[in-house]
């Protein structure tokens, strides 16, 4: 008898599938994954792949950013309540009261919102290139930047620029709290931190690095340091202590576990290949406008 993972990989072949999984994603899934990464990376795969089918075991948002970027392809989100709280804090509605009252700003968009409140936007970013991203846009342009408060904080304060900032937050990283480092550090004096930008500033305040996932990973694996200390989701934890089996990974708080990313499991994904469930498609004028904010950000991060 084959096992869940054979069977997943028979199926993905005969299916022509291709599994991005997020670095967040439980341990077991990742490992199954054809690509691990983060929203950049994952956006990119999407965007080049060849396969007919995109398993997505992430959240809500990056199905549909891969939905938006292949119309054409069948995507697949293996839980369909895995979603993103920060991705809700902000409705189409009150993004465009927000841009009434700022009607010369420009709209730069987290990926980690819906793909409406994309097409409603002038660019995206993601956590790794939001910097470049802000300092594409002119010095004198006002900015409204949508919708965690954290990432555009860090951005605003590290280019010394002011931007509108909307009131969204990521409840998984802002459980993360400064308290946690400064015990963990005076047990561990040599460990560096290393922080998701999506933390709150005084947790920022006392990193050594701030940086995606994927640039988290890069940071651990390039750093001659032997112990580092983790502020982001747990799920990182796997790749980090895969990729640097001589090094020590301390995570600040275990605490620090979205529920939305761990719905997703090896089950889940067999009986989505199987079944073809459930289908993400971005309808397709929201599509087509997204589009447009995704690709500007695409094309300045190659
Ligand atoms: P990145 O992997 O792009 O850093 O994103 C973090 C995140 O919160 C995804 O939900
Ligand atoms: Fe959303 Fe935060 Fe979970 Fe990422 S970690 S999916 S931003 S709630």
């Amino acid at each position: 008898m084959s096992t869940i993972i054979e069977k997943i990989k028979d199926l993905k072949t005969k299916r022509n599938a291709v599994i991005l999984a997020h670095n967040y994603q439980r341990g077991d899934v990742q490992d199954i994954a054809d690509f691990a990464g983060d929203s950049l990376g994952l956006s990119q795969q999407a965007a080049n792949t060849k396969a007919d089918i995109i398993v997505f075991c992430g959240v809500h948002f990056m199905a549909e950013t891969a939905s938006i970027l292949c119309p054409n392809k069948m995507i697949l989100l293996p839980d369909e309540n895995a979603g993103c709280p920060m991705a809700n804090m902000i409705t189409l509605k009150e993004l465009k009261i927000k841009k009434s009252e700022h009607p010369n700003a420009k709209v730069v968009c987290y990926v980690n919102s819906t793909a409406a409140i994309k097409a409603e936007s002038d660019i995206c970013c993601t956590s790794s290139n939001a910097m470049k991203i802000v300092s594409s846009i002119p010095k004198e342009q006002e900015i409204l930047f949508v919708p965690d408060k954290s990432l555009g904080g860090y951005v605003s304060s590290k280019l010394n620029r002011p931007m509108i900032l909307w009131e969204g937050f990521c409840p998984t990283h802002h459980r993360i709290l400064a308290d946690h480092i400064i015990k963990l550090k005076a047990e561990h004096p040599n460990a560096k931190i290393v922080v998701h930008p999506e933390c709150t500033p005084d947790v920022i305040a006392l990193a050594d690095h701030v940086a995606s996932t994927t640039g988290i990973a890069k940071y651990c694996r390039e750093t001659d340091a032997g112990e580092f200390i983790i502020g982001t989701e747990t799920g990182i934890l796997h790749r980090l202590k895969k990729e640097n089996p001589q090094k020590v990974f301390y995570a600040i708080t275990y605490l620090a576990d979205c529920s939305n990313m761990k719905l997703i499991n090896l089950e889940k994904v067999l009986w989505s290949l199987e079944d073809l469930v459930y289908q993400i498609k971005v309808p397709d004028d929201i599509a087509a406008k997204a589009r447009i904010a995704i690709q500007k950000m695409l094309d300045l991060s190659q």
